[in-house]
């Protein structure tokens, strides 16, 4: 144990230069270990017994996974622990675990969002790059795992909106699949005009106060043409654009084209109605291709549907949310090198490989998308790969959790006409520009 005391001395000092490196912001570095000023990772010690927190494991794969790193490491098993179903709720969790520097979770299944906070609060400790092959990964991808040029997460699957819509039910009504929203509003009355389509629900997203909201926020934002921040992270949501992207969903539901019981969706209940053939054209994630593809009778759907861009504004296809989740390492648990040994094997391309073959989640290692086989399996990928190339991420905020609840705020109080989207407009530019300074 003699080298115990050189590892901790060892580990002070490097906390000592982390923490001299975050005093003079913009002190940069090449971000990679050992150069520029950024300096190498802190040693990440401990071997034992770890936890994964983690959303709702809606496929099971990743029990799955979690088995089979048990069978081949015995003394270092993992144990899942699921959190709530919503983004928001994990959120909540995990800080309220490292607010009391709690041990209980290991590794974090974190939503690419949440980094910023995670690392600015030291909850989550850095990482070593030079041990990960992330020139591999999708550039997008690993920007969200990092913050101030070093890295806190490893990305383990990506995400981006996908309109999902019923083929059948197009090829019937003789419409081709919407490029623009007035093209998917003129199908929906065309398929609403059929027998079969008489009763069926135009368009569902993720309407609930949530983060799901956040992301269809931005989406309608960015795909008209607006923004939510510039390049240089100052808020942008008081313009005319912004205000015809909310405003789509706004008249959407005035209109009747969303359902009102949209309002209520995050992804598990619009993936329902869907799966019951309750709607034409649904923003959904990946994750739906695979379940709403089940032949087991908990699809009606299977075989019925197909995936295309979002719909943009005519100019092009329309802009998604750069979402996905990172796997990091809590700053107070005990294990914390076979934690990071876990990440290896979780973010390794066999597992990525089984991730997409179980789930339909987005890989995030790059090479997995030009794969024939998979492309057979997965008609979407090439679309898909376009999508998180081309998707905006969130903006990049110590103080995430305001920035989310006040678009929360504003998109919900317009999509349910207690403001008019103008006024919630120029409130959220108020308290962004705020939080964001
Ligand atoms: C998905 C995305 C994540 C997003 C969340 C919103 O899990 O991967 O980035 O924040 O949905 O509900």
């Amino acid at each position: 144990m003699a080298h115990k005391t050189t590892l901790r001395l060892t580990a002070l000092v490097s906390a000592v230069l982390l923490l001299t490196a975050c005093g003079s912001e913009g002190s940069g570095g090449s971000g990679a270990t050992g150069g520029g000023g950024g300096g190498a990772a802190p040693a990440l010690e401990g071997r034992g017994e770890i936890t994964l927190a983690t959303g709702k494991d809606t496929s099971n794969n990743m029990q799955k996974l979690a088995e089979e790193w048990n069978a081949g490491h015995p003394n270092e098993k993992v144990r899942l622990v699921e959190l709530p179903d919503s983004a928001d709720g994990q959120r909540q969790q995990m800080i309220q675990n490292a607010q009391v520097k709690s041990d209980a979770y290991t590794v974090l299944n974190m939503d690419v969002v949440w980094t910023a906070e995670f690392a600015a609060n030291r909850w989550v400790v850095e990482l070593p790059r030079d041990q990960f092959d992330l020139n591999n990964f999708l550039k997008p991808a690993v920007a969200t795992a990092e913050y101030r040029d070093k890295l806190y997460a490893v990305p383990v699957y990506s995400d981006a909106g996908l309109l999902y819509y019923r083929k059948d039910l197009l090829e019937k009504a003789g419409v081709q699949p919407p490029k623009t929203w007035d093209e998917l509003t003129s199908a929906c009355q065309k398929v609403k005009a059929l027998p079969e389509g008489a009763n069926i629900g135009c368009y569902g997203g993720q309407f609930d106060k949530y983060e799901g909201l956040t992301v269809n926020f931005d989406e309608a934002v960015n795909s008209a043409g607006g923004s939510i921040v510039d390049e240089s992270g100052k808020p942008t949501v008081d313009t005319p654009q912004a205000k015809a992207g909310l405003d789509k969903l706004v008249n959407g539901f005035a209109g009747g084209q969303i359902p009102q019981k949209a309002i209520t969706f995050k992804e598990e209940d619009g993936r329902r109605a869907f799966q019951a053939g309750e709607l034409l054209f649904m923003r959904q994630w990946p994750y739906q291709w695979a379940l709403a593809s089940k032949t087991d009778g908990s699809s009606q759907v299977a075989g019925k549907f197909d995936v295309a861009p979002l719909p943009g504004d005519g100019s092009g296809p329309g802009v998604s949310s750069l979402g996905g989740h990172n796997f990091a390492i809590s700053a107070f648990a005990k294990n914390k090198a076979t934690a990071l040994d876990f990440i290896k094997f979780f973010t390794s391309e066999a597992a990525e490989r089984s991730n997409l073959l179980a789930t339909s989640q987005a890989p995030t290692r790059a090479n997995l998308y030009d794969d024939a086989d998979l492309n057979k399996q997965f008609p979407y990928l090439k679309t898909l790969k376009e999508s998180i190339l081309s998707a905006k991420p969130r903006p990049k905020a110590v103080r995430y959790g305001d920035v989310t609840s006040a678009i929360q705020e504003a998109a919900y109080a317009a999509l349910t006409k207690t403001k008019d989207s103008g006024t919630a407009l120029k409130e959220l530019q108020a308290k962004l520009q705020d939080l964001l300074k």
